[in-house]
């Protein structure tokens, strides 16, 4: 299950605006609704891209509704590290699905079951006016597979995200794949003709029109632009980086380390490059050239080199 931040509640409101490794990556929103109006009903179905490359981090695709006392309607694909997860099993490839919303008890959910790339998991929320709550219904390739419902209040927005939990152990999510949502129907309680004036788009094309004078909102498709959560320079200069046993390394650009080797063997990234010098015995640095990786027991010198990040590691974890 994951723990996703309390930032998350605003996040779809908003214009969103982040970059490289930190939380959110790109996204459709719309909201807030015109005072007392509300959301009653929105579906939406997510194409389930590939796994991220490489398949590392907590990585959630998800369509979100903020509600007036501050839940996210929020159910999730998720992606996993590897084989970590204890309620999915093992992912290896795959993406775990659930209904879940994030509520002043923390995040909360149904069934978890598994998606791959190609599924079209539904993910539908209707406002029950025999309960109040919002019922929501998880669908993968037409057969309900998870639901849960609370009581939230009214709805206010909703949007798409593709966000990497930067919780620790926050492992950088690695590349997203660009995604589609497809078949989005959203219906308001009031018809809301400027509802569209609430719309942002960041790394998205596609939008929601009315033909009902705003009270029914739809779009075909949605399409998310791939997002890269892997750690760049020289944007990421300085960067923190968390290792799987919850070490910290902190990261230079265009810099390396000489001196004290251990090991030099090819790695995909800087953070497996980090990893592995957590996981050996007296390495406390470690340098990739974008191809191989330098695990260091110490360092004589420091040189500035174009390409190259270097990893101090600033707090042993477990
Ligand atoms: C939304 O999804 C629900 C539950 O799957 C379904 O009953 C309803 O017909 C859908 N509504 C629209 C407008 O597509
Ligand atoms: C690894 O070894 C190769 C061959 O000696 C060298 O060219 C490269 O710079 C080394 N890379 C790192 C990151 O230490």
């Amino acid at each position: 299950m994951s723990l996703l931040k309390k930032s998350t509640l605003l996040s779809f409101l908003l214009p969103l605006v982040s970059a490289g490794a930190s939380g959110f990556g790109h996204a459709f929103s719309s909201g807030p609704t015109a005072d007392g109006n509300w959301i009653r009903t929105a579906n939406s179905t997510l194409v389930v891209p590939s796994p991220p490359l490489p398949q590392k981090g907590l990585l959630s695709l998800w369509v979100g509704m903020g509600t007036s006392n501050g839940d996210l309607i929020q159910a999730l694909v998720e992606s996993y590290n590897d084989n970590i997860d204890y309620d999915c099993g093992v992912l290896d490839g795959d993406w775990c699905t659930l209904a879940s919303a994030l509520t002043s008890n923390g995040q909360q959910g149904g069934t978890q079951v598994h998606a791959n790339a190609g599924d079209e998991v539904q993910m539908n929320y209707l406002y029950n006016d025999d309960t109040g709550n919002y019922d929501q219904y998880v669908l993968l390739n037409g057969n309900l597979v998870s639901t849960f419902s609370t009581s939230s209040g009214k709805a206010l927005g909703w949007g798409t995200a593709e966000e990497c939990n930067q919780a620790a152990p926050a492992y950088p999510c690695g590349l997203t794949p660009a995604h589609s949502w497809i078949n989005t129907v959203l219906v308001l309680d009031q018809p809301q003709p400027d509802y569209s004036n609430t719309f942002g788009t960041f790394g998205a094309s596609g939008t929601l029109t009315s033909s009902d004078g705003g009270k029914t909102w739809t779009a075909d498709k949605l399409t998310i632009d791939a997002w890269n959560y892997t750690p760049t320079c020289p944007d990421d200069d300085g960067y923190k980086l968390t290792t799987l046993d919850n070490s910290v390394f902190d990261t230079t650009c265009n810099s390396d380390f000489v001196g004290g080797e251990l090991k030099n063997s090819t790695m995909g990234s800087i953070q497996d490059c980090v990893t592995a010098c957590d996981e050996t015995e007296n390495c406390f640095f470690a340098v990739w050239d974008g191809r191989n990786c330098g695990l260091k027991s110490s360092v004589a010198e420091k040189v500035v080199r174009e390409g190259m990040i270097a990893g101090s590691l600033i707090s042993k974890g477990c």
